[in-house]
């Protein structure tokens, strides 16, 4: 239930009361890698304009959300849709806009909507709030591991950033689709605002636990490249979005991950000697690939990076 009640991250800097927050995120971790934070450094009105933007945005007539759409495929920046009822597979029922932020050089400023006017100041200043955000939770995650406060940001190399605004509109069946289809994020790590509940994350029993909306805060969550530098120490959990089917819910998610020529390797500290390391060593282009390929299809994709080793499930 680590994600019901949200970390206070003011007590990072107060002594008394960091060893007890560097527990519960330690503790968080362990459980299912999702846990909210408050008090987390970023300016509440920023939260709110970025909020507001994003819902300007959305509220456009259709013509003038096209002017950014983007191409189909994986990774693809710029504006989409995809709205699917189907009595089969659970599928989408979702408008979201992608931009990538970091690197400066993979800013795609064609992609930014013009309007309204102060979307582009409001991503500057949000995601470069969120990014310093990121540093502090791998710092304290790292040391919580016991390896030196830089170690998961450098052991991912110059860092990725990227912000999906998705949109989940009402829908008549909600029990027919949903927002988001179940998975984890294939990056590092996960900086989530909600508007409204929704998100859901993978519990015991194969049942799903509601991540409750709490104004103001973040959810976090641990992705993929994080499980294998940790060795399996720290999992990706599965979530999804449901919908439903008399308001629009709105989430605005920042994805901090590796850059494609980045080798991602178990941490030689976090591996037992006897047993060796759990995932081998990857690219993670690879793991682009294996995305695109569709190999997460019964099994978390993270699972076929694993070595031969029932410790991995
Ligand atoms: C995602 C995601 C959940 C949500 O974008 O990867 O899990 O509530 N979003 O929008
Ligand atoms: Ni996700």
């Amino acid at each position: 239930m680590a994600t019901l009640k949200p970390i206070d991250l003011s007590g990072l800097h107060d002594e008394r009361l960091a060893s007890s927050v560097r527990a519960q995120i330690a503790e968080a971790c362990e459980t299912n890698g999702f846990f909210q934070v408050i008090n987390h450094g970023v300016p509440v009105e920023l939260m709110d304009k970025l909020k507001e933007v994003g819902r300007k945005f959305f509220d456009l007539p259709k013509h003038e959300k096209l002017v950014y759409a983007g191409k189909p495929v994986l990774g693809a920046e710029g504006y989409g849709s995809r709205m699917v009822l189907t009595d089969s597979e659970p599928q989408f029922w979702r408008e979201f806009v992608e931009l990538h932020t970091l690197p400066l050089s993979e800013r795609h400023y064609n992609y930014w909507p013009q309007q309204p006017a102060e979307f582009h100041e409001t991503m500057e200043k949000y995601t470069a709030a969120v990014l310093d955000l990121a540093h502090r939770l791998l710092s304290v995650i790292s040391e919580n591991l016991g390896l030196k406060p830089t170690y998961l940001k450098e052991a991912m190399g110059e860092t990725q950033q990227s912000t999906v605004f998705q949109c989940y509109p009402p829908c008549p069946e909600p029990g027919k689709t949903l927002g988001l289809p179940a998975h984890s994020d294939i990056g590092g790590i996960t900086i989530l605002m909600q508007e409204g509940d929704g998100l859901q994350v993978a519990a015991a029993n194969d049942t799903w636990e509601l991540v409750p909306n709490h104004p103001n805060a973040f959810v976090v969550n641990l992705a993929d490249q994080i499980e294998i530098i940790t060795n399996g120490r720290y999992k990706s959990a599965n979530h999804r979005a449901i919908v439903n089917s008399d308001s629009t819910r709105r989430s605005y998610v920042t994805f901090y991950y590796p850059a494609k020529d980045q080798k991602i390797i178990p941490a030689p500290e976090l591996v037992d000697a006897k047993v060796g390391p759990l995932y081998r060593e990857l690219y993670y282009l690879e793991y682009l690939q294996a995305l695109e390929a569709g190999r997460a299809k019964d099994k978390r994709l993270v699972q076929s990076f694993a070595i031969n080793n029932p410790l991995v499930t």
